[in-house]
C-alpha cells in the first residue's frame, strides 16, 4: 500500500474511534517560530485534527518570548484538565533551551514523546515503524542504517530499530562518502534524516530488496526534495513530499488517542 493509501485507511479507523468517544480528544500546539517547515507541519496537524474530529488549537507566541514566559504557558497546559496533550513545536528561538522545554512538559501529556519518562515515542520514528510494520517489513537480524543523529529522529529511530532486533548502524553528516557507500551496500533498511538535498544518489549501490525511508524536506526554487534522489532501484522508497511528513502527522494523532485510552 502506498503511504497515501495507508494514511487514508488509518484516518478512517481513527475517525470512527473518535466518533465513539464521549469527549473529543483535545490537542494544543505551541509555536514560537516563523520557520517555513514548522508552519507547514502545524497547518497539516491542525487540518488532520479537524478531519478526525479532534479539538486542536494553536497558541502562537512572539519570537522574543523568554524561557520563563514559555514555562508559564507549559505549566498552565500541564494543569489544564481540558487539554489531553500538547506539543511545543521545534525549533525554538535561541534564548530558549529546547532540552529544558522537553523536560517541562508533563510526561502524561507529552504527545511528542520527547520527555525521557514519556510512555510514547517521538512521532517521526514511530510513524515510520507503524508504516513498515503495516507493509510487513521484517526486522529481525536485518541490517538497518540510520543516517542522522538528531534527538527528534536519528537517535530514537535507531532505538526503535534496535528494539526490533535489527543490526543498527548510525551514520551522520560527517561520515565519509566512501564509508557511507560501504555500509549502504549491505543495508536492508535505510532511514535518511540529514536534511541535505539528494545526499544519497544513484551513484550509491543498494540491494534490490532494500527499503529506503526518506525523512528529508529540503526546499529550493524548484520545490521540495528529499535526502535521497527519486527513482532508486530498490523494493520501497518513500516519496518527498507525501511521505514521512504524513506518517509523522498521523503518529501525533495516534499518540493523542493512546493518551486518551489510558485515562
Ligand atoms: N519539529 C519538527 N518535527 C517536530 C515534531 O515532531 N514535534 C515538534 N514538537 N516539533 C517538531
Amino acid at each position: 500500500m502506498t503511504i497515501k493509501e495507508y494514511i487514508k485507511a488509518r484516518k478512517e479507523e481513527i475517525k470512527s474511534e473518535v466518533l465513539k468517544m464521549e469527549r473529543k480528544p483535545s490537542l494544543v500546539i505551541v509555536q514560537i517560530n516563523e520557520d517555513e517547515a514548522s508552519k507547514a507541519y502545524v497547518k497539516g496537524k491542525l487540518k488532520d485534527a479537524a478531519e478526525l474530529g479532534i479539538n486542536a488549537r494553536l497558541v502562537k507566541l512572539p519570537l522574543e518570548t523568554t524561557e520563563k514566559e514559555l514555562m508559564k504557558v507549559i505549566s498552565k497546559l500541564n494543569k489544564d484538565k481540558k487539554v489531553d496533550g500538547f506539543i511545543v513545536q521545534m525549533p525554538l528561538p535561541k534564548q530558549i533551551n529546547e532540552e529544558n522545554v522537553k523536560l517541562a512538559v508533563a510526561p502524561e501529556k507529552d504527545v511528542d514523546g520527547f520527555h525521557p519518562l514519556s510512555a510514547l515515542n517521538p512521532c517521526t520514528p514511530q510513524g515510520i515503524m507503524n508504516y513498515l510494520h503495516h507493509e510487513g517489513v521484517e526486522f529481525l537480524g536485518k541490517n538497518a542504517v540510520v543516517i542522522g543523529r538528531s534527538n527528534i529522529v536519528g537517535k530514537p529511530m535507531a532505538k526503535l530499530l534496535l528494539k526490533e532486533s535489527c543490526n543498527v548502524t548510525v551514520l551522520h553528516s560527517k561520515t565519509s562518502k566512501e564509508d557511507m557507500k560501504r555500509y549502504l551496500k549491505n543495508a536492508d533498511i535505510v532511514v535518511v534524516a540529514v536534511g541535505r538535498k539528494h545526499l544519497i544518489t544513484k551513484e550509491f549501490e543498494f540491494k534490490p530488496s532494500a527499503i529506503l525511508v526518506d525523512v528529508g524536506i529540503n526546499r529550493d526554487e524548484e520545490g521540495l526534495h528529499g535526502d535521497i534522489e527519486p527513482g532508486m532501484k530498490v523494493a520501497l522508497q518513500t516519496p518527498v513530499p507525501g511521505g514521512v511528513g504524513l506518517l509523522t502527522r498521523l503518529a501525533l494523532m495516534e499518540n493523542l488517542l493512546k493518551i486518551n485510552s489510558t485515562k
